[in-house]
């Protein structure tokens, strides 16, 4: 079995328990950012997980920090590289945040506007 990650305008793609959003994200081609490499340091991963939020990891001290400088938190607000998937089965909806979009872009000049203009 897998569990069904949805990348709200971007597809969707079944991962294994232990998949991050981010990792996830990378896999199906869906540009979220990512300027730490994914070491909780920097809230570019910031996603809002729509639905299906109990299928993955709780967040910990560490994520909430680096969530409280990020722009536009909602309640439904985790980061992408600290988020992984914990329970098989399932459906998981995200949407990429605009800070999210914008540092991808920024990371990947070449992508420039591309997303931010939807
Ligand atoms: S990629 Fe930097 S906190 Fe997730």
């Amino acid at each position: 079995m897998a569990t069904t990650i949805r990348f709200k305008g971007y597809g969707e793609i079944a991962v294994a328990p232990g998949t991050s959003l981010l990792q996830a994200a990378q896999s199906l081609g869906a540009p979220e950012g990512y300027a730490c490499g994914g070491v909780c340091a920097c809230s570019t991963c910031h996603v809002y997980v729509t639905s299906g939020g109990s299928l993955l990891t709780e967040m910990e001290d560490e994520e909430n920090d680096i969530l409280d400088k990020a722009f536009d938190v909602r309640a439904t607000s985790r980061l992408g590289c600290q988020s992984k998937v914990e329970k098989d089965g399932g459906v998981i909806e995200v949407e990429i945040t605009r800070e999210s979009l914008e540092a991808f872009e920024n990371e990947h000049p070449e992508h420039r506007g591309k997303f931010t203009a939807r």
